[in-house]
């Protein structure tokens, strides 16, 4: 099954810098795929000349009701060939996203084909992973209210909020606890599971051994060579 390394590039870069990421068409992998997702304004610099590589976005609109001033529909990152979305990434649940919120954003993901990339993980280390599980029950509930098709696939990143930025890592074994969690709680779904917190050019190759399936990269993702390394490594 192939690998996945996803690039959130949070609210960094400008216009230069987007298009110097353009670079990355180079890159020649086996069996990775490559998901970049920039600031929505930046989408349209970024030219993919590339089957390996696809974009994605950082949040999306819960509707497509017209009457959502400031927000950004799935039919409209649609246009700029986008494939994937990040949705309650813990810096938004962090200005008020709630779980109700995302499970709405999810679901109009889905029904637009769009991948949603859906981020879960606790708050500290030492609190247990009963969020991660009620993080992951609340969008299942939703794609079975909504009837989505399960064979669809679904992605989930681990997040610890705790690692998110502070070059704290989490063991490979508390990985696995939370992806084997993830995995059971969402088993009627067709999913994967990335890793993202603090991953870098020097610690990925140990977080390798998890049974993440790739890689969420933030800080790193800024750092064109290190990016880099890290899909060729992933893709070994
Ligand atoms: P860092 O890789 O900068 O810790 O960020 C991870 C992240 O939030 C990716 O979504």
């Amino acid at each position: 099954m192939h690998k996945l390394v996803v690039a959130n590039y949070k609210m960094n870069g400008n216009v230069d810098f987007f298009r110097s990421v353009n670079v990355l068409n180079k890159l020649k992998v086996r069996d990775t795929k490559i998901v970049l997702c920039p600031p929505f304004l930046y989408l349209p610099f970024i030219k993919i000349k590339n089957k390996a590589i696809s974009l994605g976005v950082q949040n999306l609109s819960e509707t497509i009701n017209h009457k959502s001033t400031g927000e950004i529909s799935p039919i409209m990152v649609k246009e700029f060939k986008v494939k994937y979305a990040i949705i309650g990434h813990s810096e938004r649940r962090a200005i008020g996203e709630t779980d109700e919120m995302i499970a709405n954003k999810v679901v109009n993901a889905l029904n637009h084909d769009i991948t949603p990339i859906i981020c879960v993980g606790e708050n500290n280390a030492n609190e247990g992973l009963n969020v991660v599980k009620s993080q992951v029950k609340v969008v299942l509930k939703a794609i079975d209210k909504n009837k989505i098709d399960k064979s669809r696939e679904i992605i989930f990143a681990y997040e610890p909020v705790w690692s998110i930025g502070t070059g704290k890592l989490p063991t490979v074994k508390d990985i696995d606890k939370a992806i084997k969690l993830i995995k059971t709680t969402a088993k009627t779904l067709n999913l994967k599971v990335l890793y993202g917190g603090s991953v870098s050019g020097d610690n990925y190759s140990e977080l390798m051994p998890s049974m993440a399936d790739g890689f969420l990269l933030g800080g790193v993702s800024l750092k064109l060579d290190e990016f880099k390394k890290i899909v060729l490594g992933v893709d070994k």
